[in-house]
């Protein structure tokens, strides 16, 4: 599937021998899956749009295990995947071809939590939902609140920087966990129950029908919300869901000028006419990222033609960014220079050949092939 619509070739990676799954076996004894059966699911990602062919899943517990399990395949040049709850939007959680899917599915452990400074340690593999149970039953809050937090790992929400529901009282994931490692003080100030009320929140979302959903809450506030607006909420958080039931979708997740960001949706209805089922605009308003869907009954390489590049031309036009949060994965990474300069890239892609010398570590993924 994923090779039929993309251009992409194997790279000389090894395959998995006999004595590999051995060696795996010693490293993870019982957490490696090699039935074709119980490799369908983990090789094909949510839209179910992309398919890889592993043959190899691993399910470590530990950190020390993943380690082991990273030195071997380094040594054997043998390429993996990281897989969390693969619930990600743009492929980067599927193997492209034979990769080895090294899943945080085990674990799933919260190591501590401090109840006066708030710093949760725990695996990568923990459900952000779990988590989030977890910390409200210590009257805390993950700043994290997304609509797939029923599967999502923390692992893969801090991979892609996951922005979801919160983002505008929050701010960026990646501020957040660098502030529980090295930034705790600043934190505990702002989280204690003493602190002033910094306002209300809000973020929002825009939906195709133009009514706006605006949350504002107060610190810790947010179990005492009425039913009613948890329910609007739980709406907005099943768009995804039902776009996916709704034929192929052709998804993009832009970042533009809070005044343009529904221009395009419009722009797009009157051009693609009765090509498209549905031309959807939703996202995430306070931050100016808009998500762009189009649904159809089945994938068509003639509207994907009338849609790329026109959105990305569109985008860089607006001196936007083609991926906003859901990160760059594999669907996006040949047009991230719409977004990026040649020099960016460059750096880039020095920086992954000096932290992954041999290119095993998620190959096809957020480099462009031509970079
Ligand atoms: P996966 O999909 O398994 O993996 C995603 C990427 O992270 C892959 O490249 C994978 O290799 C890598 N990865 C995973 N775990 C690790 C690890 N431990 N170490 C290194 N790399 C790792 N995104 C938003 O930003 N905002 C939203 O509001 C939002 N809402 C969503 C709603 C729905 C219904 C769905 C299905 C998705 C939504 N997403 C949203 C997409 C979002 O990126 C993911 O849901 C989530 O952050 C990915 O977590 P995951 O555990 O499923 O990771
Ligand atoms: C959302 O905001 O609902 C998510 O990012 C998922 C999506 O874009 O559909
Ligand atoms: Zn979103």
């Amino acid at each position: 599937l994923t090779r039929e619509r993309y251009p992409v070739r194997r790279l000389p990676f090894s395959t998995v021998s006999k004595q590999d799954l051995a060696a795996f076996e010693r490293i993870v004894p019982g957490g490696v899956v090699t039935d074709p059966e119980a490799l369908q699911a983990p090789n094909v990602d949510w839209l179910r749009t992309l398919r890889g062919c592993s043959k190899v899943l691993l399910r470590p517990r530990t950190s020390e295990e993943v380690s082991h399990i990273l030195r071997h395949c380094h040594e054997r040049n043998l390429a993996v995947n990281p897989q969390g709850g693969n619930t990600g939007m743009v492929g980067g959680s599927v193997p492209v071809f034979d990769e080895i899917i090294l899943s945080t599915a085990r674990m799933n452990r919260v190591l501590s939590f401090h109840s006066v400074s708030g710093i949760l340690v725990c695996q990568a593999g923990c459900v952000l939902e779990e988590l989030s149970r977890y910390v409200e039953e210590r009257d805390f809050i993950m700043p994290l609140d997304l609509g797939a937090k029923g599967s999502c790992h923390i692992g893969g929400n801090v991979a892609t920087n996951a922005g979801g529901l919160r983002f505008l009282r929050y701010g960026s994931l990646h501020g957040t966990v660098l502030g529980l490692e090295v930034a705790a003080q600043a934190l505990l100030r702002f989280c204690r129950p003493s602190a002033p009320a910094r306002g209300c929140w809000v973020r929002s979302c825009l939906h195709s029908s133009s009514w706006m959903l605006c949350a504002c809450s107060w610190s810790g506030a947010i179990s005492t919300w009425p039913a009613r607006c948890k329910m609007l909420w739980a709406l907005r958080e099943r768009i995804t869901e039902a776009l996916s039931r709704d034929g192929y979708v052709y998804k993009y997740d832009l970042s533009l000028p809070v005044e343009r960001l529904y221009d395009i949706v419009t722009d797009l209805r009157a051009r693609l006419g009765p090509h498209a089922k549905h031309v959807v605009g939703y996202g995430h308003l306070g931050d100016g990222n808009l998500h762009l869907n189009v649904t159809a009954e089945a994938f068509s390489p003639s509207l994907l033609a009338a849609l790329e590049p026109h959105v990305y031309e569109w985008t860089a036009g607006q001196q936007g960014s083609v991926s906003a949060e859901h990160g760059v994965g594999f669907r996006k990474r040949d047009v991230l220079g719409y977004s990026k300069p040649p020099g960016a890239l460059q750096l880039m892609q020095q920086l992954k050949a000096l932290l992954d010398p041999k290119g095993i570590l998620n190959p096809y993924k957020t480099l462009p092939s031509q970079a």
